[in-house]
């Protein structure tokens, strides 16, 4: 009878034990985020003439397009990581030279069909990892386009999305994921 009991004591001491552990490890999941230190600021330049924006953590890159191409540098979206950390996903980069073109997706199939529809191409130089929910501080990026230009246009500015949508003929396509605040987030 005594070894009974102490085996039904030992059994439920270690399923609490579980119990908790697996509660500890529900929470620190949904609380777990990359390391903020190692994002980079993920710069936005524009070809006024062409419709035509690039996005790039790359400063020295960034100052070539604007010498060499008519760049002009508009803008900071926020700060992305270029290795994956805790909860963030990879984000794409297609880029188009004959649309003047250039998207980014965390949606593997929109990436895919990109490249197999033949006119955009994946720089997995320019890629990132960003969060896919606003999760960690996160803020989103909006992402617009214009059919007329075939144009894509991501910002996180609320003000910019709105006024590109009235005065510059863009259409509301949604969250393409979540980036850190420029001045740093949590
Ligand atoms: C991913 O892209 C495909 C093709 O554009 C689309 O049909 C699908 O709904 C997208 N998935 C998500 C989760 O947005």
């Amino acid at each position: 009878m005594k070894h009974i009991l102490s085996t039904i004591f030992l059994s439920i001491v270690v399923g609490l034990a579980a119990a908790t552990n697996n509660l500890h490890t529900a929470g620190r999941s949904v609380q777990t985020c990359g390391d903020p230190d190692d994002t980079l600021p993920w710069y936005r330049a524009n070809a006024p003439s062409q419709f035509e924006y690039v996005y790039s953590t790359d400063p020295a890159w960034i100052s070539a397009i604007i010498q060499a191409n008519g760049f002009i540098l508009q803008t900071i979206l926020g700060t992305v990581f270029l290795t994956q950390e805790e909860s963030t996903v990879p984000c794409y980069f297609l880029s188009s030279s004959s649309l003047a073109d250039n998207f980014i997706t965390i949606n593997a199939t929109e990436r895919d069909a990109a490249i197999a529809g033949g006119q955009y191409v994946l720089r997995t130089d320019f890629q990132t990892y960003i969060y896919p929910t606003e999760i960690c501080g996160s803020i989103p990026v909006y992402r617009l386009y214009n059919s007329a230009k075939t144009s894509n246009f991501f910002t996180t500015s609320e003000s910019e999305r709105l006024s590109v949508i009235s005065g510059s003929g863009y259409a509301d396509l949604g969250i393409a994921g979540y980036v850190l605040s420029v001045g740093g987030a949590c």
